[in-house]
């Protein structure tokens, strides 16, 4: 069964009647360009076939009542005064949501339903960026206002920074709002223009989980990005983004060299991205590949933000022949590294992959592949 069915059949358990609505949001791998959002630069995502789903039917007050199945909870707020956060509760994501609408004039009214997703929370698959966005989309769905997918993953990101507190750049919810089936997503996070672009043909996007987290990341993440921002003030410039890789090269040096391997990561990494999308529009996976492998090399050794984890499934992916590139994707730290891979050759590449990390790595990965799925919609079941 489905997840969509299963939301559906819970809410009929639940609630005794049909819902409404179902909506789904998807979380996300990036193939590229990574740790350029909040410096204003160019990242190159998919959307993948994992996703949070909410049923749901509105309800004649303006209260909202969710049941999440994954948590085994059950909460309710008020959108006339909303519960500030005190800890991060699942139910923060969706009051943070209603905040940032309710902020940004859209007409919100009250709804109540079941909620179920199957992003690995804490993988680094942006199962928040979902959430906020499947919230987005309840609210959509019975507040009658437009939806535009810039709009609403700035209102997900809104939620997640200003009413959680917790630091992030645009393309988990822009990917999460507007990923197009089979394609990745060149976004460019300064003007939120979105370019879609077909994935390789015969490849496959293989997601490989290394299983560990770390707790540390949040305060990794918030020191980077004052180090970018550091590096454009010294430059006069507004991010990393307004600089290329000639100009930097004569005026690295005056820079400290911490701060110099953070903006040489940047600026290499959007220039990358760039070659990236010319690689997938002239459908040359090999050179995809090798620009997937010269980002993981520059997160490790200059943005520093890979792990030993991270390094060894990479690695193992890389000695693979049917493998054109693999990278860590996300923040970093831990969590998931991606592939591309020759098609005919996914399962052997699974098995092998999966076999060599864990003996390297004491420790077992979760390897899938994954399909480039539609972002944050409204679904038949
Ligand atoms: C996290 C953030 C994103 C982005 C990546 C790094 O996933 O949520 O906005 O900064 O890290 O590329």
């Amino acid at each position: 069964m489905s997840l969509a069915d299963k939301v559906n059949r819970r809410f009929h358990a639940a609630f005794g009647a049909e819902p409404a609505f179902i909506v789904r949001a998807p979380g996300r791998v990036n193939l590229i360009g990574e740790h350029t959002d909040y410096n204003d630069g160019f990242v190159f995502p998919l959307a993948i076939d994992r996703a949070a789903y909410i049923a749901l039917r509105p309800r004649a007050d303006r209260s909202v009542r969710v049941i999440s199945l994954d948590m085994a909870d059950d909460q309710s707020f008020d959108l006339d005064d909303l519960p500030r956060p005190d800890e991060t509760r699942w139910v923060d994501y969706l009051i943070g949501v209603a905040w940032a609408l309710q902020r940004g004039g859209y007409p919100l009214a009250g709804w109540e339903g079941l909620l179920a997703g199957d992003v690995p929370i804490g993988s680094g698959l942006s199962s928040s960026a979902a959430l906020e966005l499947a919230a987005a989309r309840a609210f959509y769905c019975v507040g009658g206002f437009n939806w535009d997918a810039a709009q609403m993953a700035q209102i997900g990101r809104a939620a997640e920074n200003e009413w959680l507190g917790i630091q992030t750049g645009i393309m988990d919810q822009m990917i999460s709002a507007a990923g197009l089936e089979g394609h990745a997503l060149l976004i460019d996070c300064r003007s939120l223009e979105t370019t879609p672009t077909a994935l390789p043909a015969t490849t496959s996007i293989v997601i490989l989980d290394t299983g560990t987290r770390r707790g540390l990341v949040d305060s990794a993440y918030n020191e980077r990005r004052t180090q970018c921002e550091a590096a454009a003030r010294h430059f006069g410039i507004a991010a990393l983004r307004d600089i290329d890789l000639a100009t930097f090269s004569k005026r690295a040096e005056e820079l400290e060299a911490v701060i110099r391997r953070r903006a040489r990561h940047v600026i290499s990494e959007n220039e990358r991205t760039l070659q990236a999308r010319d690689a997938m529009l002239a459908g040359d996976a090999e050179a995809l590949g090798k620009l997937m492998i010269a980002s993981h090399i520059s997160l490790r050794d200059d943005f520093e933000v890979s792990s030993p984890a991270l390094d060894a499934i990479v690695d193992c992916a890389n000695a693979e022949p049917s493998c054109y590139g693999a990278r860590m994707t996300g923040a970093g730290f831990g969590g998931c590294a991606v592939a591309l891979v020759r098609a005919d050759d996914t399962t052997g590449f699974v098995r092998r992959v999966g076999a060599g990390y864990e003996s390297a790595a004491g420790n077992r990965p979760a390897l899938y592949v994954t399909r480039a799925s539609a972002g944050a919609a409204t679904i038949d079941v």
